[in-house]
């Protein structure tokens, strides 16, 4: 067999995982080639070495772990109050790979599940017991991540939570290790799927690829009269890519400079779905509900059945959709969560798979007959969902998305309307006023943009005639308007903004005054420099 760390097999092996895989447009397919070109292993501090070649995830035996399904956190009844404490864990991904070392919310992998309801606020002390040295490599160079600074910092952020901005995890709140912050959440919102991560300015790619994620329900009696699957049969799945050394630890690639090792995307072959590689779940010939959502930090999912069977979508970031949406397949950004309905009731005997393009991730093993709990339906309808109409927006914001490369054609940095993070605030949103946003996207990449304390709506896409904006300035539209898929038609907090399209979204500032901010959610590209504050002005 080939040197798996000779650069030639390596590339060449990873080219193929990479087609199996199939999950990306031919432009990041070309970056990903890129990177891993360009990616000399003796740099990073956890690289692959002699001793610890890259592990081929893609070789290990499939679907001999059963899936794991996070704790719930329940905390004190009331007021509910939860401590959560981040710390250093050995987790196994496969039954044939060493233990991993991870960071995690709890003593498992998976963050606890926090359960919560609707106006009824939530207190979390947030406890940073992680160690005072990363694993990960650094990028000392990065705007906010000095050497003069405490090498582990955190901060935790509630994504889809309309928080005060004390409490909202601005990436400068960060506290170091041996410290805590405690955040009130007041959860004035409807029912949806939320999620926590580190947000830690400079940091939060790699504390999130460590494993600082989790999920955080907010319900309603909107959802609850609508009978859904539930307890054993509404199962959370986490879906990130991750990448291994033989010896089983992560591996983060650099970009070989040791004074800047960031790399402008990472993508990795170890799918980990509940933080297990390519896993097993036995479930009932029933209708289940599963709460799906991606951390990945860059990688997007084309998800399907294998049996091509379609799965139902009855939510996404921001709770339900109006009415049940019916999918052979869709693509989930970083950070978009979706609300899925997969009906395994005629499959009794059978095995099914979940598969991203056309590699298969997770094995659902239907047993011959179902327990005597009782049986769910899919609801014909789901809630009333008003659609904000654009004459009731009083701004519009051109907002840019822009890359700029090196000599050599590298990503260097990505800016949003051409700005740092630092440079002062552009945006002004008047608190109870809605304004909508136009994402022009200058780049290769489709950019998931997520904007903190709000929900929004998509209005459309169109693509644009990217040369000659580059050249005239101009904006000339090249297609028709674009209406959303009926799966983006609910309630948004991240949007897929394709390249060489204008991407609008409606939305109604409302809740608190303060400083936020937007940002890509690819957390290289947030990193540097994709992510923009913005302050709401009462
Ligand atoms: Cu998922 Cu700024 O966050
Ligand atoms: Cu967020
Ligand atoms: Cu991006």
């Amino acid at each position: 067999m080939s040197d798996p760390t000779h650069p030639l097999s390596s590339r060449r092996r990873f080219l193929q995982q990479t087609a199996a895989l199939s999950l990306l447009g031919p432009s990041a397919l070309a970056q990903m080639e890129h990177m891993q070109s360009a990616m000399p292993a003796h740099m990073a501090p956890n690289a692959p070495d002699a001793k610890h070649p890259m592990l081929h995830v893609l070789e290990l035996p499939p679907f001999v772990d059963p899936l794991p399904v996070p704790s719930v956190a329940m905390g004190t009844p009331s007021p509910r109050k939860l401590r959560i404490t981040m710390r250093e864990i050995q987790s196994k991904i496969h039954r044939d790979v060493p233990p991993t070392r991870m960071w995690s919310y709890g003593p498992t992998p998976l963050g606890p599940v926090i359960e919560a309801r609707s106006n009824q606020p939530v207190e979390i002390t947030w406890v940073n017991n992680l160690p005072s040295k990363h694993f990960l490599p650094v990028d000392f160079s990065l705007h906010g991540s000095g050497r003069d600074l405490p090498e582990v910092r955190t901060v935790a952020h509630l994504h889809g939570a309309k928080v005060p901005t004390r409490y909202d995890g601005y990436p400068t709140d960060w506290f170091p290790s041996g410290q805590s912050k405690t955040c009130h959440y007041p959860l004035q919102q409807e029912s949806a799927t939320l999620w926590y991560h580190d947000h830690a300015m400079g940091l939060n790619r790699l504390n999130t690829y460590a494993g600082l994620t989790g999920l955080f329900l907010i319900r309603d009696q909107v959802e609850d009269a609508l009978n859904l699957p539930s307890g054993p049969f509404e199962i959370p799945l986490t879906l990130c890519d991750r990448n291994f050394t033989t010896d089983g630890q992560l591996f983060y690639a650099t970009s070989g400079d040791p004074d800047h090792p960031w790399i402008p995307e990472f993508t990795a072959d170890g799918i980990l779905i509940n933080s297990k590689l390519r896993p097993f779940f036995n479930v009932e010939p029933r209708l289940y509900r599963f709460r799906v959502l991606n951390c990945s930090n860059s990688r997007f999912f084309g998800l399907a059945l294998d049996n091509h069977q379609p799965m139902i979508q009855i939510g996404s970031d921001q709770g339900l959709l109006a009415t049940p949406v019916e999918q052979k397949f869709f693509a989930l950004a970083p950070a978009e969560r979706a609300d899925l309905l997969i009906d395994f009731s005629h499959l009794a005997g059978q095995t099914i798979h979940l598969r991203t393009g056309a590699f298969d991730i997770l094995q659902f093993r239907v047993a011959n007959q179902t327990s005597t709990m009782p049986l769910h339906s899919i609801p014909k309808t789901l809630r009333t969902l008003p659609r904000t109409p654009e004459s009731s927006a009083t701004l519009t914001r051109t907002i840019t998305l822009n890359e700029h490369q090196d000599r050599l054609q590298n990503p260097m940095v990505m800016l949003i309307n051409n700005k740092h993070w630092h440079e002062p605030t552009t945006e002004f949103p008047k608190l109870n006023t809605t304004e909508i946003w136009e994402f022009v996207n200058q780049t290769e990449d489709t950019h998931p943009m997520h904007i903190h304390l709000v929900r929004f709506q998509i209005l459309d896409r169109r693509t644009f005639d990217q040369f000659e904006l580059m050249t005239k300035k101009n904006l000339r539209f090249r297609g028709p308007v674009e209406a959303p898929a009926p799966n983006e038609m609910g309630w948004k907090d991240t949007i897929q903004c394709p390249a060489g399209q204008v991407t609008r979204v409606i939305i109604r500032f409302e809740g608190y005054p303060g400083k936020y901010l937007y940002h890509c959610h690819i957390l290289e590209h947030e990193a540097n420099d994709m992510m923009r504050p913005f302050e709401v002005i009462a």
